[in-house]
C-alpha cells in the first residue's frame, strides 16, 4: 500500500496538461469515484487496524497532493489562456487620434498643388547658402541693408561672412537658372532665416514660395494671368488682385499684390487696416542683369518671378492673427487644422 501511494506520488509531481479536457480528464482519473485514489481507499478498508492511522494519514496527504496539483494545473492553465485572451483579434480597435497636417504645410502643399496644375516642378534648394546666390547674383549691391548683419544670419566658417541661411526662396532661382536652361518653370517651397525680433508680424524663421517661368516671349500679362488664377484657386472664385509697383533688387518692374479681404468683404475691418485689401506677395519681371548672371542670354529671353510668404496666406486663410502660434506647437491650436493625409 505504502508503495502504492508513493509511486502515485511521484506521478503526480510529474504530470503536465496542455488543454481544458486533459485536465478534467487527470481530475477524473485521480479524484473521479473509480479513480486511482477511491481505489486506494477500498483497499484501505481491508489493511490491518494498527497500520490505518500511519497508512490513513499517508492517503489524506496524497489526496490532498493531487487536488493541489490539479488546482495549481488549472491556475496555470486559465492564466495562459488568459494570455491569449488578452489579443482578440475579432475585436473593434479602439480608436486613436490621428494627428494633423500643420497648417504651414497644408497651406504650402495647397500653392505647390495650384502651380502644378499651371505646369511648375518643384525644386527644395537649401537653406544654407552663399553670398553670390541670395545677393549678389540676385542683384543686390553690396551697401544693400538686406546684406546686414542685422537681417541676415551668417555662419561663421573660418571667418568669411560668405556662408550664410539663406533670407529667402530667390536663391533658387539663381542655382535653377544656373543649371537649367530655359524653359524653366519652377516653384520653390521652403524654410527661410532673418535675423528678426520675434513679433506678432515678425520671426526669425518662416516660409515662403519662389515661382518663376523663363521662356522666350514672357511677359508681364503671363504674370497677371497666372496670379489672377493662383488666388482664385486658393481664396476663393470672387477673388480679385491689385497690383502696386515696388520695388526688388532682382525684378524690374516690380509689383505687390493685394487681394480684397476675404474677411470683410471689401468693407473695412482690422485685417486689412479698413484699406479693403490685404498685402499677399511680391513679384515682377525678372531683371535682365539677373538673367545673365545666370548665363541665359536677356536678349533671347524674359521670365517673372514671385515670392509668396505662407505665413501669411495661412493667417488670411485661417484669420490668425499671431504668427507665433505657427511655431510654438501647441496642440490645442494645431488640433484645429484638418488631418489631410
Ligand atoms: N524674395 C522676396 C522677399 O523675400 C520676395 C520676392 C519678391 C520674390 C518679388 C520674388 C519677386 O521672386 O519677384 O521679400
Amino acid at each position: 500500500m505504502i508503495e502504492k501511494i508513493e509511486l502515485l506520488c511521484k506521478e503526480i509531481d510529474n504530470l503536465k496538461v496542455d488543454n481544458n479536457e486533459e485536465l478534467e480528464n487527470l481530475r477524473i482519473l485521480f479524484l473521479g469515484k473509480k479513480g486511482k485514489i477511491s481505489l486506494l481507499m477500498n483497499d484501505f478498508r481491508n489493511i490491518e487496524a494498527n497500520q490505518k492511522p500511519k497508512i490513513g494519514k499517508k492517503l489524506n496527504l496524497l489526496k490532498t497532493k493531487i487536488k493541489n496539483k490539479i488546482n495549481q494545473l488549472k491556475k496555470e492553465f486559465e492564466y495562459q489562456n488568459f494570455g491569449n485572451n488578452l489579443i482578440d483579434l475579432t475585436r473593434t480597435a479602439y480608436p486613436y487620434r490621428v494627428g494633423t497636417r500643420h497648417p504651414i504645410s497644408i497651406v504650402e502643399r495647397r500653392i505647390c498643388k495650384i502651380f502644378s496644375k499651371m505646369g511648375f516642378s518643384i525644386i527644395k534648394g537649401q537653406e544654407i547658402e552663399d553670398d553670390w546666390h541670395v545677393f549678389s547674383a540676385l542683384n543686390f549691391t553690396s551697401d544693400h541693408p538686406a546684406r546686414d548683419m542685422q537681417d541676415t544670419f551668417f555662419i561663421n566658417c573660418d571667418n568669411s561672412e560668405n556662408i550664410l541661411l539663406r533670407t529667402h526662396t530667390s536663391s533658387v532661382q539663381i542655382r535653377t537658372m544656373e543649371k537649367i536652361k530655359p524653359p524653366i518653370r519652377i516653384i520653390c517651397p521652403g524654410r527661410v532665416y532673418r535675423n528678426e525680433t520675434i513679433s506678432a508680424r515678425t520671426h526669425c524663421f518662416f516660409h515662403q514660395i519662389e515661382a518663376f517661368y523663363v521662356n522666350r516671349n514672357i511677359s508681364f500679362s503671363n504674370l497677371k494671368q497666372i496670379l489672377t488664377f493662383f488666388v482664385k484657386e486658393m481664396f476663393s472664385s470672387k477673388t480679385i488682385i491689385r497690383m502696386r509697383p515696388s520695388f526688388f533688387p532682382f525684378t524690374e518692374p516690380s509689383a505687390e499684390i493685394d487681394i480684397n479681404c476675404n474677411l470683410c468683404k471689401g468693407k473695412g475691418c482690422p485685417l486689412c487696416k479698413n484699406t479693403g485689401w490685404v498685402e499677399i506677395l511680391g513679384c515682377g519681371m525678372i531683371d535682365p542683369k539677373v538673367l545673365d548672371n545666370c548665363g541665359i542670354n536677356s536678349r533671347i529671353y524674359s521670365g517673372y518671378a514671385l515670392g509668396i510668404g505662407i505665413e501669411r496666406i495661412a493667417s488670411l486663410k485661417y484669420q490668425v492673427e499671431d504668427i507665433r502660434f505657427f511655431s510654438k506647437n501647441d496642440t490645442r491650436f494645431l488640433r484645429q487644422f484638418e488631418a489631410t493625409i
